[in-house]
């Protein structure tokens, strides 16, 4: 069986991503130096798949750990997670972002060449497309107008990547593009475990509706959208995580480097997310209307066609389950994984 190399393992995607990766007979070897993240979600991704992963606590800037896991490991592949993702952080701290997303990056494709290593699924982000273009998003509009520093690594790493395709074939690159991941595993074990107050969406709903934060700041209510606020593609972080084993069985030893959008191809506002919320969990989310916050757009989804005909990739979660999953994996784990 293949021996997948996973940056960022122990992290809300990547430990949905080693699960899947257990359940389907892979060998997982993890790095992560557990800067946004804790052992105890590995952990827990081992009870559930009663199988157990390789991890190695360390950071993708250090070559040396990187060339001797090379070495002691017969890695076939590498999903790259690994990085800083808080838009806000990456305002304030620019040179962190860089070092961490981008030399980061640098260094784990320098030891990967190094081990003649050349296929890689990488983590990247709608976010590439900037404010450019209308929704649907898809993989033929151009990228290259981000609009904060964390989407700019992003924007880096893909060029780079396409880059070094280009200069040698060997190289068999995946390029996902996230649109706006939630939910968590249906068993409610692992999930999302956003460290102080949360930037996105969902951590920061069902915090509101377990009684942590006492309401919700809706960003907009002016945007041309179906009730004035902003529309978003979530996507179910199961589907999300199985699109990095299509891209795997998909691409391994193929050459060149591809992007595909990871979204379910329908758009939700926040008043409908609200909406659903409540109708699925009978549980109330207090909110008030705010200002826009600076960088949004009102509309982003995805055309998910390419994922769906080349990658064989389907998503299987719709907008209900998704919200019940992020609901029950808060109730079960009020302060993340800090208690069981
Ligand atoms: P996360 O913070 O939960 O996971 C990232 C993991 O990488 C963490 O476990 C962290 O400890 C680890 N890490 C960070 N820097 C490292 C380093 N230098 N060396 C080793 N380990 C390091 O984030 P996530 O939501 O699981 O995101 C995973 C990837 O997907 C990231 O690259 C992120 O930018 C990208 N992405 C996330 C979203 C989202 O909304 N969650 C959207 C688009 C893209
Ligand atoms: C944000 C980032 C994006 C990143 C993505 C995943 C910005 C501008 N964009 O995307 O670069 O790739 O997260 O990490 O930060 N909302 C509220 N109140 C809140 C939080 C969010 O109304 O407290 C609204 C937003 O205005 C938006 C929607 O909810 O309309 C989703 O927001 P969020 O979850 O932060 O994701 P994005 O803004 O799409």
């Amino acid at each position: 069986m293949l021996t997948i190399l996973v940056t960022g393992g122990a992290g809300y995607i990547g430990s949905h991503t080693c699960l899947q990766l257990l359940e389907k007979d892979y060998e997982v070897v993890v790095l992560d130096n557990l800067a946004n993240s804790t052992l105890e979600a590995l952990r827990r991704v081992q009870t559930l798949t009663n199988k157990s992963l390789t991890f190695i606590q360390g950071d993708i800037r250090n070559p040396q750990l990187l060339d001797q896991i090379f070495t002691q490991y017969s890695i076939d592949a590498v999903i790259h997670f690994a990085g800083l993702k808080a838009v806000g952080e990456s305002q304030l701290k620019p040179l962190e972002y860089f070092d961490n997303n981008i030399s980061g990056s640098i260094a784990l494709f320098n030891a990967m060449k190094k081990a003649n290593v050349f296929n890689l699924v990488f983590s990247s982000s709608a976010t590439v497309y900037g404010e450019l273009h209308e929704s649907p998003l898809n993989e033929m509009m151009c990228t290259g107008t981000t609009t904060n520093n964390y989407g700019y690594t992003k924007l880096i790493v893909e060029q780079l990547l396409e880059k070094l395709s280009q200069s040698d074939p060997r190289w068999s690159i995946a390029l996902l593009r996230y649109f706006n991941p939630v939910g968590a595993h249906p068993s409610g074990l692992i999930g999302e475990n956003p460290r102080g107050i949360p930037n996105n969406l969902m951590p920061y709903v069902t915090q509101v509706a377990i009684g942590a934060r006492e309401k919700l700041s809706i960003f907009g209510q002016d945007y041309e959208t179906i009730d004035g606020t902003g529309v978003r593609d979530y996507i179910h972080v199961m589907d999300l995580a199985n699109a990095h084993l299509c891209a795997l069985q998909n691409r391994i030893n193929r050459s060149g480097c591809r992007a595909w959008n990871i979204g379910t191809g329908s758009g939700a506002s926040v008043l409908q997310v609200i909406k659903t919320f409540k109708d699925v969990n009978g549980v109330d989310v207090k909110y008030e209307f705010a200002p826009r916050r600076d960088g949004d757009i009102a509309i982003c989804y995805a055309d998910n066609q390419r994922a769906i005909s080349e990658l064989g990739w389907i998503p299987q979660y719709g907008l209900e389950e998704m919200l019940r999953d992020s609901w029950n994996w808060q109730k079960q784990n009020p302060n993340g994984f800090n208690e069981g």
